[in-house]
């Protein structure tokens, strides 16, 4: 079957525009197989082998049935920076992107070592990046989840990142030894009740790193603040990922602690989701 012959069926099969089906099937041709899209244009009649035939129409089932295009290729990028992603996390989103960048604006003229620990890595996007963009962050990443471990890991040694990582439990009583000057997290938010609501392809990602315990949206934001009750060197400080559809709960929840300062800020889309604490 020929290069065209087979982009032709991605459009006849692909429920979005043909534009939209174009740049799905470029992706799997170059990042599965290894295939240079420039054919479709070049050469139409290539022949496509038929291993790689077979990569491509069964990408196409997989996306159909809403199985996200960054599984498929194992890859997201994230802030310039290609991670590597599978089913054990969760795939890097843009919203996330913005906390980023904004803790590197803060940290731009950082004057000596600012320890750092990324709560809930799960690939490892914020704190490798963070680490890779301001040589004066010492970053840790932890995570509940041998599975997301193993891939912060791989991408800690793919991107050539000094980061530590360390399996941390939010939800142990068991106290962690080490101090630090900015934590940051974006840990699972979404409530059982939004379940309906969100995407299908958010199906496929790991319930572990999506869900909130069940009539508890807030409490991986709870466990975070009494971590940085014994861990959080003073003056420090705190960014979040939040749910915008609980900031009244979690201005209540954040009193309890008696924060020094609280700026929230909203998401490319006009939602407030990012928040930084002063304690
Ligand atoms: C929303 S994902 C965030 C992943 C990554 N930081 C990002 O922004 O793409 C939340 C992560 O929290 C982790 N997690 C869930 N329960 C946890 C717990 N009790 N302690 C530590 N991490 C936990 C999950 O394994 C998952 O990797």
């Amino acid at each position: 079957m020929s290069i065209l012959e087979l982009r032709n069926i991605y459009r006849d099969r692909l429920n979005v525009s043909n534009q939209e089906c174009d740049y799905i099937y470029k992706v799997i041709l170059e990042d599965l197989c290894y295939i240079d899209p420039i054919k479709i244009a070049l050469d139409p009649n290539f022949i496509v082998p038929e291993n790689s035939k077979k990569l491509i129409l069964d990408s196409l089932n997989r996306i159909c049935d809403n199985y996200p295009l960054d599984y498929i290729i194992s890859k997201k990028n994230f802030y310039g920076y290609d991670f590597f992603v599978n089913e054990g996390v969760l795939i890097p989103r843009p919203e996330t992107e913005e906390l980023v960048k904004w803790i590197l604006e803060n940290n731009k003229n950082l004057k000596g070592t600012k320890k750092v620990i990324d709560l809930c890595s799960g690939s490892g996007c914020i704190g490798i990046v963070i680490s890779k963009e301001n040589n004066n962050m010492d970053v840790t990443l932890s995570d509940v989840s041998e599975k997301a471990l193993e891939v912060c890991n791989r991408n800690k040694i793919n991107l050539n990142s000094n980061v530590k990582s360390i399996k941390l439990d939010l939800n142990s009583k068991l106290q962690h030894p080490k101090k630090y000057d900015l934590i940051v997290s974006n840990p699972p938010y979404l409530s059982t009740k939004e379940a309906h609501k969100i995407g299908k392809n958010v199906k496929y990602e790991p319930e572990i790193a999506l869900f909130a315990p069940i009539n508890k949206p807030l409490h991986f934001y709870e466990k975070i603040f009494e971590f940085a009750s014994t861990n959080l060197n003073k003056n420090g400080e705190i960014y979040l990922e939040i749910n915008p559809i609980f900031i009244e709960d979690f201005s209540q929840l954040l009193s309890r602690f008696n924060p020094n300062d609280v700026n929230f800020r909203d998401d490319f889309r006009g939602k407030k989701r990012l928040v930084k604490v002063l304690f």
